[in-house]
């Protein structure tokens, strides 16, 4: 269905797609929806058309996601790998020079994804994102943390480190940590964005609860976007779930090419989009969590290649 004209960067994108018979179930002007296999959708995106691609494939732990009965998300293992290796091989195809992928997956996972990209794509993080509710594994520490690996294709065309504001005690409000003599300076323009991201809390649906499962929280993807992203560039994501990559992006101003084989999540992601605008810049104490827009002069801006 078209909303409105369609912006040049997904319109060309669009193009190769149409070419091979994908349709989008959705056109908007700053982006395109489809609901299709990410395979196939991948297949079809052109080369080294994206900046940021993010991945967060689903887990093969045999989670229904919408609510149709398949739920493919209980593959053999080769074939899982299989999966796995193919996204990762387009994603590195789709990406521009100095284009950004983002992976958010399992440690144990993780590790073998970061072997496929070994010697592909140049290594910049394993971001750890801290985990709730989790339960231990028979012979195994209590898992805490999922893996964000964060890779660049040759020098990234744009480095950001974002700026947070620092934790504060939801008792008393105050800081808990001492920074001394750095006080002053930490209270006025945050700290730096580490890459152990225990801030973000996990997203419960109480309010939205018509929106698929899995969602993850919109801080992290404002910071991947804020790190890599830049106003006017595209970002692709193929297993889009509930559209958090599309909120981040359409905020900063970038285009996107989304797809998830479920409809129903596509619908949730159109209608998740329409209350969303630009963001103009918001400080590091923003509650939101939504810290710099990345553009801040309070923040460390490398951008490298352009
Ligand atoms: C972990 S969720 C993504 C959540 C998303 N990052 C968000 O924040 O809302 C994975 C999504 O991939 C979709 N999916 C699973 N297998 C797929 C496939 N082969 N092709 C396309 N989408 C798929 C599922 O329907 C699910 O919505």
């Amino acid at each position: 269905m078209r909303d409105v004209e369609v912006d040049e960067l997904p319109r060309r994108a669009l193009e190769a797609l149409r070419n091979k018979g994908v349709m989008p179930h959705r056109e908007l002007r700053d982006g395109l929806i489809f609901s299709v296999d990410a395979r196939d959708f991948m297949s079809t995106v052109r080369d080294g058309s994206a900046d940021v691609v993010f991945l967060d494939p689903p887990f093969n732990l045999g989670k229904r996601y919408g609510s149709s009965p398949r739920s493919g998300d209980q593959l053999e293992e080769e074939e899982y790998l299989e999966l796995l290796s193919s996204m990762v091989e387009e994603s590195v195809r789709v990406l521009r020079p100095g284009g950004a992928l983002y992976v958010y997956h399992l440690p144990a996972w993780a590790i073998r994804i970061g072997g496929m990209l070994e010697g592909v794509l140049d290594f910049c993080h394993w971001i750890a994102v801290s985990m709730k509710g989790s339960y231990p594994y028979g012979g195994r520490l209590y898992p805490a943390h999922y893996a964000l690996l964060h890779y660049s294709k040759g020098v990234p065309r744009v480095f950001r480190r974002p700026k947070i504001p620092p934790a504060t005690c939801r008792h008393c409000g105050g800081l808990v940590k001492d920074y001394g003599g750095y006080l002053e300076y930490v209270s006025s323009e945050g700290l730096n964005l580490s890459d152990v991201w225990d801030d973000l809390s996990p997203v419960r649906h109480r309010r939205n609860k018509s929106r698929p499962g899995n969602e993850l929280p919109l801080p992290l993807l404002r910071r991947v976007v804020r790190i890599s992203g830049d106003r006017g560039g595209l970002l692709v994501d193929p297993f889009a779930g509930a559209g958090t990559s599309l909120v981040a992006a359409r905020e900063i101003g970038m285009e996107f090419i989304a797809c998830d084989r479920e409809e129903e999540c596509c619908d949730a992601m159109v209608e998740r989009l329409k209350g969303v605008g630009p963001v103009e810049r918001v400080g590091p104490g923003d509650s939101a969590g939504l810290e710099n827009d990345g553009m801040g002069a309070s923040e460390e801006r490398e951008e490298v290649a352009k």
